[in-house]
């Protein structure tokens, strides 16, 4: 039988959506700490961003637009029981589909290098690799993390960044 309940609906991010962002949040404590949730505060009502619904709001991502052509997702999470069902994909596809149509061509991503040895970002680095992302480089330490946080640096092409 078709359940609604399963079908997963991409929308903008709106102000009334914060709480149930910080709850996603909240309920994934080994990915964010204190401070990112107050940073995912701040970037919430300022940047542009996505709700993935399925009912209630399961899923989100933050954009943080760099210049014309390149953009940062600042942050992404899936509500930890609907993790691993596809709703990040689909989540994150329709936002690189909404970025390449506004003129996006290079999308940044930064995540916890794999040096630092801390298993529950194993998952979240294979899911951006099999989203298209590549890593570029790694940055240890990156001004503003905690010391102990080595950066890995992935960036996605959606378009060609060369002339002609
Ligand atoms: C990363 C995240 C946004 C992905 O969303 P998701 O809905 O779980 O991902 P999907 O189900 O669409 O994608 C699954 C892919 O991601 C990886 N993955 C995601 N969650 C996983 C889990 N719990 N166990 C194993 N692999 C997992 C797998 O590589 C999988 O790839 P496959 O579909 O090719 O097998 C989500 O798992 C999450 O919120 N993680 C914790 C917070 C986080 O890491 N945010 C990003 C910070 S940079």
């Amino acid at each position: 039988m078709w359940n609604d309940a399963f079908v997963v609906h991409v929308r903008p991010l709106l102000t009334g959506d914060l709480d149930a962002c910080l709850d996603i949040v909240r309920g994934l404590p080994e990915f964010f700490t204190a401070g990112a949730m107050e940073a995912i505060r701040h970037d919430l009502g300022r940047r542009r961003g996505w709700a993935a619904e399925e009912g209630a709001v399961v899923g989100f991502a933050v954009v943080e637009r760099r210049s014309r052509a390149t953009a940062e997702i600042l942050w992404a999470a899936v509500r930890r029981d609907r993790r691993g069902l596809g709703i990040g994909t689909r989540l994150i596809e329709h936002v690189l589909g909404a970025l390449a149509e506004d003129g996006v061509v290079l999308v940044e991503v930064k995540t916890l290098d794999r040096s630092a040895g801390y298993d529950p970002y194993e998952p979240t680095r294979a899911f951006w690799e099999g989203r298209g992302f590549l890593q570029i480089d790694r940055i240890d330490p990156l001004p503003g993390w905690q010391p102990g946080n080595p950066c890995a640096i992935y960036v996605a092409a959606l378009g060609t960044t060369r002339p002609g």
